[in-house]
């Protein structure tokens, strides 16, 4: 018998910019990934559907897989769900994820760093108090890129960028001017786990001297010190199919992002139907 899996969940296919990260950082584990594409996006809806889901979900993953640390790779969900989560399973470790605002003000140099993710996450009661702890000398932008997640869901099976793009093209020119000259934004949080998907034309619109932020390795790191601390690190080597996909949708975005920016990992595994009670 291996030791059991670490589960990790988005509204979709997001959370593999951060399941990346955690196969890198554990790759003795064993993951198993929900995406709750049937009831994406996340961002639009109000905050007690994502509680409602985010509880649902991770009891269907704990009935069916018995798993031993669940990372939430979606910042609308921490927001919405994170602490109640916690309150329910308190034999489980879990992590969450937010928009990385700290690293975004250490690394500002003009003091300006725009925050891109959902309105949920924006909107949340969560985001307000990180954002009032941290501001200070540094000016947060906060910018909901609306529709992003959904393009980048459609974009990951059909293949077509044109509307990405475009939403692209509008959400970052709302920002104002970008770049290192004083006033100017130079550092952009990526506050959406589906973001770091598309990294590079993100980047391609900022310039190159822009810093992006992106948290998954950092959310990576954060896990295994907790799987360390609590004593839950696996000790023998997973085999090599170390990796199950669920979706509770029709599970295509979710196998071509994974067989795209997982290295060849999950093209071994199937994406199997999920549903919750
Ligand atoms: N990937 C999710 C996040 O990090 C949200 C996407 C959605 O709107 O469902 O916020």
């Amino acid at each position: 018998m291996y030791p059991a899996p670490i589960g990790v969940f988005d509204s979709g296919i997001g959370g593999i910019s951060v399941l990346r990260a955690l196969l890198a950082a554990l790759p003795e584990e064993r993951f198993v990934y929900a995406g709750d594409s049937a009831h994406a996006p996340y961002g639009e809806r109000g905050d007690e559907y994502v509680t409602a889901r985010s509880q649902a979900v991770l009891e269907g993953m704990r009935r069916t897989h018995g798993i031993k640390a669940y990372v939430i790779a979606c910042n609308t969900a921490t927001a919405a769900a994170g602490r109640v989560l916690r309150d329910q399973h308190t034999d489980l470790p879990i992590i969450g994820i937010e928009p990385a605002l700290k690293p975004g003000a250490l690394a500002t140099r003009t003091g300006r760093v725009a925050v891109l993710a959902t309105h949920g996450t924006l909107s949340s009661e969560k985001f307000r108090v990180l954002r009032e702890r941290l501001s200070g000398p540094v000016e947060f932008i906060p910018h909901a890129c609306t529709g992003l997640a959904s393009a980048i869901e459609k974009e990951a099976s059909s293949g077509i960028q044109t509307h990405t793009d475009a939403l692209l093209d509008q959400h970052l020119s709302a920002l104002g001017p970008l770049g290192t000259e004083p006033g100017q934004i130079d550092t952009v949080v990526l506050g959406c786990t589906h973001y770091p998907l598309i990294v590079s034309r993100i980047q391609q619109r900022t310039g190159p001297t822009v810093q992006l932020i992106d948290p998954g390795e950092a959310v990576a790191r954060h896990t295994r010190d907790l799987l360390a601390a609590h004593g839950l690190l696996a000790t023998t080597q997973a085999p090599s199919l170390s990796l199950e996909l669920l979706d509770s949708g029709d599970g295509q975005a979710l196998s071509a992002a994974a067989s795209r920016w997982l290295d060849g990992v999950a093209s071994l595994t199937k994406v199997q139907a999920f549903a919750t009670a």
